[in-house]
């Protein structure tokens, strides 16, 4: 269900129905900082000519490619096409990754709807192909592999078998994931270890990363086990290799390494380049191994990037000219693998990035880090805070100490340290929140209208009331007055408080702010300035209120017409009914859902009015609206709609009680079950119905003999005109 029509239901008065329903969904820009500039907005014109082939996506005259296109405009292929080998059906991979052929395991054996065979897609001189399949033995777990690892035994043949049970991540379980973890880790140790194995268990990592299992201490132990070996495979990678540079890239998984001369290297920049998916592929990872500095030029289609810097001078002329440095960097796609307990993660993302630094001479130390990492906004938010944190083996958690904060420019946190470790970003977010002018046109003419229409029927029952004339019925009026009293506060409450005074947004964003502390959570919330709670809490009361109120009074015409005295204490109970019932139900709903830190669980942001929708935008049962007011008006209603039922009179009073009893309101109940024209004619009835409400009730009294009597005095008695004879016999 669109989100318009609850917010159009959730004001209680349709307030900006006709903007909502053209700006449903507005992508709000998301505005890093106010004070950084983009580079690229010096040169825009480039961006116009640019044309992206395939779904790449232009953004400051770069393409940003999916994951099998590459090149200037994304038209360069980066995949295998799919392909029948050795009896195998394999998929369009991209370059570098695992496919999986699409026969599956028999059912009967235990890796039953596992694939057959898997076979890596490379480029082989330029032109790409899958490189010869690899079969699974479909009869193979984990724990049989776990038990081999100890006897002398194909490592080939077990990496392999691990990858391909571990590759429908989905359906791993924690004991799955330890058993994977510690299977890999032995064979990345192993001395016996190919670079075969070694990439097949990069690929098994890779596909660990996109596991979803609740948090196991075991697990936690295998995985976080995992990345120390991780760091020390991206060091020694160099060190067995021939070629100064070798690199695995998997989709949440990049290990590169380098080996480099010592003696004239200024600083080594690994950077990852932006895809339209936020999967590592080869083509975005980049090294450059002699940087003098950062190079920012292209930074904003940079992910993540990390910059060392060697002491220069005399310090390097010192070293051996021919000793050599050893690098390795560790991408991580995300946490997972760090999972801790000061930062409380949510939804956002948090890429991990790891650098060691090996020389032959124990001193090589890294002069500077610097890295900067990209965050991946959700839909609707935009970034509010970051800290630059490291992981602390020993802590087994996220630490500041040695980071400090740079600042955002081109929407890349920018971070310092000076050791090398497991870096992250770990930011916060906040929502977007559209602040749609609350009151359209229509309303405001509407409540206007209302607003007089009640102040003067009020005025007039009160005149009544000291009046004591003997045809009034005083507790009848007394009940409608708690409505009209009612009514009328809810709409100055409505009117002068529903759009939200201190909002969020105003509030200035962090990223600025030079102090590096801990994060607690990557969802930020404003603390209760309490205005809006408070005004929220007095709208939810005086419209129950109304309510209760109607049918009070509903069952008091009845009770009145079947010529039935009212029974005793009659009128404490009304009291308790109208004004304790709707007090009673606030006070519960306010109980449950609200926090001073996060008033959000009562309220809404971009009304005063009760929180009604999930994180995704959906109407939520959960949420005070439902159960807190719908639910108990509903019931209302329904009691009022039969009360109604009871009386079978003309179609005036009908109309009379109907208005009184609100049963307008069925409208708004009706918008939620209708879709399309039926919908927006419900929306628009509702609306005017709600709105109009007060001024209905003044034209319901006006056309009472009471009324028109007294108006007459009124008239009367102002221009002194002769006496007039007629009065007011005529029973109401
Ligand atoms: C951000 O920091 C970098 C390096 O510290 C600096 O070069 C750049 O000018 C800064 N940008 C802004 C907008 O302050
Ligand atoms: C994963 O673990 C479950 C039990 O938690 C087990 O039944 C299943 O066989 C395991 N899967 C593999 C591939 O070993
Ligand atoms: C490594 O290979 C050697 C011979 O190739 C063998 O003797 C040794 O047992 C192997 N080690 C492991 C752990 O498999
Ligand atoms: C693994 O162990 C099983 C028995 O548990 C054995 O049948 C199988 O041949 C072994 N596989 C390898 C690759 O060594
Ligand atoms: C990992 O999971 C995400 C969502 O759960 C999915 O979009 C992505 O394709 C998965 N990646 C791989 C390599 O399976
Ligand atoms: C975690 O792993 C370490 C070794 O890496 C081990 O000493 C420790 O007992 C393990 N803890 C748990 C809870 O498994
Ligand atoms: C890396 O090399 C060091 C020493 O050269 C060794 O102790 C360590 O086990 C190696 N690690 C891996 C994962 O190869
Ligand atoms: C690195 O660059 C500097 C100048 O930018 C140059 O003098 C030096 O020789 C280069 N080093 C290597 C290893 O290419
Ligand atoms: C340093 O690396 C180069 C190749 O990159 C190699 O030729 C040289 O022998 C290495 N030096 C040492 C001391 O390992
Ligand atoms: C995010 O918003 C864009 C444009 O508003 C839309 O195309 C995209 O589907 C949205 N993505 C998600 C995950 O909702
Ligand atoms: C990591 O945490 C431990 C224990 O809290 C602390 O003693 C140590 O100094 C920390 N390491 C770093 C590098 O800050
Ligand atoms: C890093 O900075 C911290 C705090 O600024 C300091 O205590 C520590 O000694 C520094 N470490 C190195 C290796 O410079």
């Amino acid at each position: 269900m669109d989100g318009w029509v609850w917010r159009v239901f959730t004001l209680a008065i349709c307030s900006a129905t006709t903007t909502d329903y053209t700006s449903s969904t507005v992508p709000i820009t998301a505005t890093i900082t106010t004070t950084t500039k983009s580079p690229t907005t010096v040169t825009p014109p480039t961006t116009t000519v640019l044309k992206c082939d395939n779904g790449g996506k232009p953004e400051n005259g770069v393409c940003i490619c999916p994951d099998e296109w590459t090149g200037v405009t994304c038209s360069e292929e980066n995949f295998c096409g799919e392909q029948q080998l050795g009896g195998f059906r394999f998929p369009r991979t991209p370059i570098g990754w695992f496919a999986y052929s699409e026969e599956k395991c028999e059912v009967g054996t235990s890796g039953a709807g596992k694939p057959q065979a898997s076979a890596r897609c490379l480029s082989i001189n330029g032109s790409p192909g899958f490189s010869p399949p690899q079969i699974f033995q479909c009869d193979l777990t984990l724990s049989d592999i776990q038990k081999n690892l100890t006897s002398p035994a194909d490592l080939e043949t077990l990496a392999t078998s691990t990858q391909i049970l571990t590759s429908k991540a989905e359906e791993l379980t924690a004991e799955n994931v330890t058993a994977a973890a510690e299977i890999v880790n032995t064979l990345l140790l192993s001395a016996n270890a190919t670079e075969s194995v070694r990439v097949s268990a990069v690929a098994t990592v890779s596909q660990l990363l996109n596991a979803t299992v609740p948090d196991d201490t075991k697990e936690n132990n295998a995985t976080l086990g995992l990345t120390v070996t991780l760091d020390q495979l991206s060091v020694n990678l160099s060190l067995s290799q021939k070629t100064s540079q070798s690199q695995v890239v998997q989709p949440n998984l990049v290990v590169q390494s380098a080996q480099i001369p010592a003696a004239d290297t200024h600083g080594v920049q690994f950077t990852s380049f932006r895809g339209i998916s936020g999967n590592f592929l080869p083509n975005r990872i980049h090294l450059n191994t002699n940087a003098t500095q950062v190079v920012v030029e292209n930074s904003f289609i940079a992910d993540a990037l990390i910059y060392i810097r060697f002491p220069p001078g005399e310090d390097a002329r010192s070293r051996q000219t021919d000793s050599n440095v050893s690098l390795g960097f560790v991408l991580y796609q995300n946490d997972r693998f760090f999972r801790s307990k000061l930062y409380m993660r949510r939804r956002a993302t948090i890429r991990v990035l790891s650098a060691s630094v090996r020389g032959q001479e124990p001193n090589v130390v890294p002069q500077h880090v610097e890295m900067m990492f990209r965050p991946r906004l959700i839909n609707g938010t935009s970034l509010y805070d970051f800290s630059c944190v490291f992981w602390n083996y020993s802590q087994k958690d996220w630490s500041t100490s040695g980071c400090s904060k740079g600042n955002t420019s081109d929407g890349l946190m920018r971070c310092f340290c000076n050791h090398t470790t497991n870096f992250a970003a770990l930011w916060s977010y906040r929502e977007n929140y559209e602040y749609a002018e609350a009151l359209g046109a229509i309303s405001i003419v509407g409540l206007s209208l209302s607003f007089l229409g009640l102040i003067v029927t009020i005025i007039h029952h009160i005149k009544e009331i000291f009046q004591k004339e003997e045809q009034t019925n005083l507790i009848s009026v007394q009940s409608r007055l708690c409505i009209y009293f009612s009514l009328l506060a809810f709409i100055i409450t409505f009117v002068s408080g529903v759009q939200n005074s201190s909002r969020q947004i105003d509030i200035e964003v962090q990223t600025d702010d030079r102090t590096n502390n801990l994060l607690v959570s990557d969802e930020r919330v404003e603390p209760d300035r309490g205005s809006c709670t408070a005004v929220a809490a007095l709208l939810h009361f005086l419209l129950m209120t109304t309510f209760m109120w109607n049918s009070v009074n509903g069952t008091q015409i009845l009770i009145q017409k079947m010529r039935r005295s009212l029974p005793p204490l009659w009128t404490l109970l009304s009291m308790a009914l109208g004004w304790g019932v709707p007090a009673l139900i606030v006070a519960i709903t306010l109980g449950v859902t609200y926090r001073v830190d996060n008033p959000l669980g009562y309220r809404q942001e971009e009304f005063c009015w009760l929180a009604a929708l999930d994180k995704n935008k959906h109407f939520s049962f959960e949420k005070p609206l439902f159960w807190g007011f719908l639910l108990p008006v509903g019931l209302i209603l329904i009691y009022n709609i039969i009360l109604l039922s009871c009386f079978r009179k003309s179609f005036l009073e009908c109309f009379t009680l109907a208005v009184l009893l609100g049963v307008s309101w069925v409208f708004g109940y009706l918008v939620l079950i209708t879709s399309g024209t039926m919908n927006l004619v419900f929306s628009i009835l509702f609306c005017l119905c709600t709105t109009t409400q007060g001024f209905h009730i003044f034209i319901i009294t006006a056309t009472t003999p009471t009324f028109r009597a007294a108006m007459s005095r009124s008239v009367q008695y102002l221009s002194s005109a002769r006496p007039i004879r007629r009065n007011t016999r005529t029973r109401s």
